[in-house]
């Protein structure tokens, strides 16, 4: 019946767009638009069904989707068509990401051209370009304060650059990842710059209130995302005269979804830069997307149904494009991201495994694998067609999200476990090597993040300052263990630019009046190409992290048992040092590498592994095993392998 109701509206609204769109030859859009528009119309419903403009809305949402239709290249339409075919692509164990500022790690989009081979030395075939459209130069949030959506950020380059840079990673087979921020733009936006001045319309395209009623009601409720920098979720605007949500800094201002008119605006976005040729948009903040009083504003229901209807969106005129969802919330709110219900399933197909990220830097700190395996064992399912990324260092801070109730089966109180996590990763516990800073404190709840480079954290900075030897060993040895964990878990490894040469953190920032209180800028360095030099020369640390990473990834996309089917098995060992997983390739028959086992060692000494609890998988019949990554054989003793300190093993029978 409903469905009836669906298709009669497709009909009115076909007969009610633009006569050069009704002209224009438009077959596959059509097939996609039938095909989806059920669900487009449900759910466009569901959020905005009350409006009386709610048929003018969905004209005007119809009307997006085919103008940027029309205006999809014909290698872009290509792609889609053998993408929908090849449904599963982005499964496949051969895809190794890196996340990188254009100008930090080469001078501006046309200098990142020519950095290209430095990413494929590494083996790189994934770029995210962090965001760079038009922001004010000084309140930027590094490219999240956007002032204008349809333009590159002329420090950066121009939009036919980015195009150019399109076309030469798709020549390479290398995938575009961009982002586009979705819940807030800067106060300089067009749209908050007319809200300003008065413009109604454009008030409503933001959470303004006159007085403090409305927002003192949502504080009750809603954490606070930078208490450090920027306390509250409410600015006050002297122009306006209004106070208006800035969940983020308060030059932030969040979008108002509520408004069907920036759900349509957003999506016309989205459909832009897919046409620019990104393979891949990163949807920031997705958790954000609604507001509701009495909640804390993350995570609602309405947020998904948004997700929703701009992946289903994009299904119609760019369904070769892909989401990200950077979500980073609990663990188990993480894989609803995925998209969760059997008819409305899609949201977006990849998303930050931040739980998995977080959990890896607690195995570092306490040199166990206790609360890692938990983690992991209480990691939501995810829906088929879709993926992790996995990751283990960002331009952000470090969230110590994992599930309390797991902190507590691994024998820790969560909040002191939490403290304990922050003096390890400050140096302030007694051994600690770390040189990280906190980040976002908040005096009220005594919470805390943590800021720092990959390799600082993980002991690098302060062993090659005591010029100590086994120091520096065991710093390189972690930051490829962690490598080891993401290359081999299932899902898309994203490396984070400095980290393959061991970038330590940098002081730059402190310089900038406008950054010296953000300290994540301690991981967003300029690139040293000197240091990337040295990976050619033997004995150098450049070298000995930049190599072995370059050959486990390398190795990563031969084993087809990487690939992400669902197809890693958790395995119970007695020994809470290690991790240990199965991958199975599902696809072909048994050879010799179709069945991996990872074995990951997060202790400073080396660990027994009993093969006794391994055998009913069929494991271990053999008196050795090979170890992929070294190419050694690992003997058999006493029924038991001796796995190294601080290595993650890829082993075959
Ligand atoms: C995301 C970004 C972060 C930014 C925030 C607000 O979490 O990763 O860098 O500050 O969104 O846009």
């Amino acid at each position: 019946m409903y469905e009836q109701a669906s298709h009669a509206m497709l009909n009115e609204i076909l007969m009610e767009l633009k006569p050069e769109i009704g002209n224009y030859r438009l077959r596959h859009f059509y097939t996609r638009l039938g095909a989806n528009f059920y669900a487009i119309h449900s759910l466009f419903h569901l959020l905005y069904g009350e409006r009386p403009d709610f048929k003018a809305q969905m004209v005007s949402l119809v009307e997006t989707l085919a103008v940027r239709y029309m205006a999809r290249s014909p290698q872009l339409r290509k792609s889609d068509l053998a993408r929908e075919r090849d449904y599963n692509w982005f499964l496949s164990q051969k895809w190794v990401g890196m996340a990188l500022y254009c100008d930090r790690f080469a001078d501006d989009l046309k200098g990142l051209r020519t950095r290209l081979p430095y990413l494929q030395d590494l083996g790189i075939n994934m770029v995210h370009i962090m965001p760079i459209l038009d922001c004010p130069p000084t309140h930027a949030d590094g490219g999240y304060a956007v002032r204008d959506f349809f333009k590159v950020d002329a420090r950066y380059g121009t939009t036919e650059e980015l195009e150019a840079l399109a076309a030469t990673l798709k020549k390479r087979d290398m995938l575009l990842v961009l982002d586009v921020v979705v819940n807030h733009t800067s106060n300089e936006h067009e749209w908050a710059q007319r809200a300003r001045r008065g413009e109604k319309t454009f008030q409503d395209y933001y959470y303004v209130f006159d007085d403090r009623e409305m927002p003192d009601t949502f504080e009750e409720t809603m954490p606070e995302v930078f208490p450090a920098t920027a306390p509250g979720n409410f600015t006050w605007d002297e122009v306006m005269g209004k106070w208006v949500m800035t969940v983020f800094n308060n030059y932030q201002w969040d979008l108002n979804y509520r408004n069907p008119a920036v759900l349509i605006e957003m999506i016309d976005i989205i459909l832009f830069w897919a046409n620019q040729g990104a393979d891949v948009l990163r949807l920031d903040a997705v958790a954000f997307l609604w507001k509701k009083i009495g909640s804390t504003c993350q995570n609602e229901r309405e947020a998904h149904l948004l997700l929703q209807l701009m992946k289903d969106c994009c299904q119609v005129t760019a369904p070769g494009v892909l989401f990200i969802a950077e979500a980073i919330v609990a663990p188990s709110e993480v894989a609803k991201y995925f998209g969760e219900d059997a008819i409305n399933a899609k949201e977006c197909e990849i998303a930050y495994n931040a739980t998995l990220m977080s959990l890896l830097w607690d195995g570092v700190a306490t040199k166990n694998a206790m609360l890692l395996n938990l983690g992991i064992k209480h990691l939501p399912n995810k829906l088929e067609r879709a993926t992790w990324l996995n990751y283990v260092r960002c331009h952000d801070d470090i969230g110590l999200g994992f599930d309390d109730n797991d902190a507590r089966l691994s024998g820790y109180d969560p909040v002191q476990h939490r403290h304990f996590l922050i003096d390890y990763f400050t140096g302030r516990y007694p051994g600690s090597t770390a040189r990280g800073l906190p980040f976002g404190t908040n005096p009220k709840t005594g919470d805390a993040r943590i800021s720092g480079s990959l390799a600082s954290l993980a002991g690098l900075e302060t062993a090659l300052e005591s010029e100590d030897p086994v120091a520096i060993e065991t710093a390189i040895k972690t930051i490829v263990l962690l490598h080891g964990v993401i290359l081999s878990f299932g899902g898309i490894p994203l490396f984070y630019y400095g980290d393959a040469i061991g970038t330590l953190n940098s002081l730059e920032y402190l310089a900038d009046p406008f950054r010296a209180n953000d300290n994540r800028w301690m991981n967003r360095s300029n690139f040293d190409w000197d240091k990337a030099a040295l990976r050619h020369q033997s004995g150098t640390v450049e070298q000995r992290i930049f190599n072995t990473l370059k050959k486990m990834i390398a190795l990563r996309k031969e084993l087809n048992a990487f690939a992400d089917f669902d197809n890693r098995q958790l395995l119970n060992v007695d020994n809470p040092n290690l991790l240990v997983f199965l991958r199975t390739d599902i696809h072909h028959a048994h050879n010799g590498r179709s069945r991996v086992l990872v074995v990951s060692n997060f202790n400073t000494d080396a660990q027994r592994l009993q093969l006794g609890a391994l055998r009913p998988h069929g494991l271990f019949q053999q008196v050795a095993m090979r170890e992929l990554c070294s190419g050694e054989r690992i003997m058999v003793e006493d029924d038991a392998v001796m796995v190294p300190p601080l290595t993650c093993c890829w082993l075959i029978d």
